[in-house]
């Protein structure tokens, strides 16, 4: 099968509804999206399932939702004000601006002149105003990752769960990054959603916890449904390394565009609980009663064996859940030529990434008996907790396959006549994948679905 192409995926977002331009009607803003009906649920069940791996399937992970409103010292401080930046050229004769180290063979992207300017750093953080009035030092950034609050709430954490090294925060949330030239469709884009985690250490065992969660967030990625060969750790060289990390692994994913950082796996070292413990100390805030003395303001741990406090290394997962959807769309794209000669199009999802998990069909739409045994069946089917359960009544079969064959729902449940005729009441259960059909009696319907979604 032909590799899908972002034509294909952004047609099939746009159509279905999956994703749109933010702002469409008015021209869009650049960068910004927004998700549909369909796109939410495929993002939710995502998070979801990042969740539950991060944090409820372990024993040493806790969970933080903090402010995107970030103060400034937090960003002076983790080195982003002075080192956040990109690359920015102009072009002198159409004037654009582009990424200089996006920019081939010398040349304007856009006009071809090889006029341009010399790079100057462009910082990639979005400032706003805090309260009415302007200037001075009333500004906060919206936060560019949203690993500073779990470094700056590392103290409360720690003193409100008495977690000891290892163990790890995560959280789920917007960041903001005014890129310089935002593309390919989700894949970069100046609002966006990162899942993220810092994992806490004794230094001298980071680096092995550095392949220990390298390991474990490919099989994550295996687990959505990527497939191996398209996936790569790829070990970043010395010289492009973030500003903050000592050894980072990008795990690479072949999307539509070619080979990318989907997530990043970071060693931080302890640049971050570094830097925050010693400019607090520096400026004399006491940001912390603590009823040690010895660690007021630090944020440091206590180690039993020694005695002393000292501050953990952090190995931090970092991915970007719009890459996440891109990737699990990507992957899941399917053009299928049938026996017949006809061709499907089929979003082969993973069952838990599903927006919808089935399609309760009632063949005729004006029958009354049949509409209402449906949305019985509906309401039944809500109650198991297998995910999001609709009525199709499009009132055309072969059309409401072909929907749900192209948005991925993993099962669709037909009642017709015979449903209503015959005791026990039957209906036709029919797969994505297979296209087989088999009838179920209705009262073996939940045990059913059950086994078939949540085993
Ligand atoms: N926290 C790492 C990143 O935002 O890239």
């Amino acid at each position: 099968m032909a590799a899908t192409s972002m034509d294909q995926l952004v047609s099939l977002c746009k159509r279905r509804g999956f994703i749109f331009q933010s702002a469409d009607i008015y021209g869009g803003l650049q960068g910004v999206y927004d998700f549909g009906p369909l796109g939410v649920e495929l993002k939710n069940n995502l998070k979801a399932a990042w969740w539950r791996a991060m944090v409820y399937e372990r024993d040493d992970v806790e969970g933080l939702d903090a402010a995107v409103l970030t103060h400034p010292k937090v960003l002076q401080y983790s080195g982003h004000e002075a080192t956040f930046t990109d690359p920015l050229t102009d072009c002198k004769k159409c004037k654009n601006r582009f990424r200089a180290d996006h920019i081939k063979d010398g040349k304007c992207p856009v006009c071809g002149s090889t006029e341009l300017t010399e790079p100057r750093q462009f910082n990639l953080m979005f400032k706003t105003t805090v309260g009415p009035i302007e200037g001075g030092d009333n500004y906060a950034y919206l936060r560019p990752e949203t690993a500073q609050a779990i470094f700056t709430q590392f103290r409360n954490v720690v003193d409100a769960t008495a977690r000891k090294a290892p163990f790890g925060i995560a959280q789920i949330g917007k960041s903001f990054r005014n890129e310089i030239t935002p593309r390919n469709f989700i894949f970069r884009v100046r609002e966006f959603e990162q899942m993220e985690l810092e994992f806490f250490v004794k230094p001298g065992t980071d680096l092995d916890w550095l392949e220990t969660w390298k390991e474990t967030r490919m099989n994550w990625w295996y687990a959505q449904g990527l497939s191996k060969e398209k996936l790569v750790a790829h070990f970043i060289d010395k010289a492009d390394l973030a500003h903050y990390s000592k050894a980072t692994y990008d795990l690479e994913y072949q999307f539509p565009h070619g080979l990318e950082e989907l997530e990043g796996v970071a060693d931080r070292s302890d640049y971050d609980l570094g830097n925050h413990t010693r400019y607090q100390s520096e400026l004399n805030i006491q940001a912390h009663v603590h009823e040690n003395k010895e660690s007021a303001a630090k944020l440091a741990l206590f180690d039993d064996e020694t005695k002393k406090w000292f501050v953990p290394f952090v190995i931090e997962p970092s991915a970007g859940v719009e890459r996440g959807v891109l990737a699990v769309l990507s992957e899941a794209y399917t053009e299928e030529v049938l026996p017949s000669g006809d061709t499907r199009t089929v979003l082969k999802l993973k069952k838990h990434l599903a927006p919808v998990k089935v399609a309760v069909i009632p063949l005729k739409r004006n029958q009354s008996e049949i509409v209402k045994m449906a949305h019985d069946i509906k309401n039944n089917l809500l109650k198991t907790g297998i995910g999001r359960v609709m009525i199709e009544d499009s009132g055309n079969i072969g059309k409401a396959y072909r929907r749900h064959d192209e948005i991925g729902t993993p099962l669709c449940v037909t009642v017709d006549f015979e449903s209503i005729e015959k005791t026990p009441a039957t209906v036709t259960v029919r797969n994505r994948d297979t296209m087989a059909q088999e009838r179920i009696a209705v009262q073996d319907l939940e045990s059913y679905l059950k086994n078939f979604f949540l085993k």
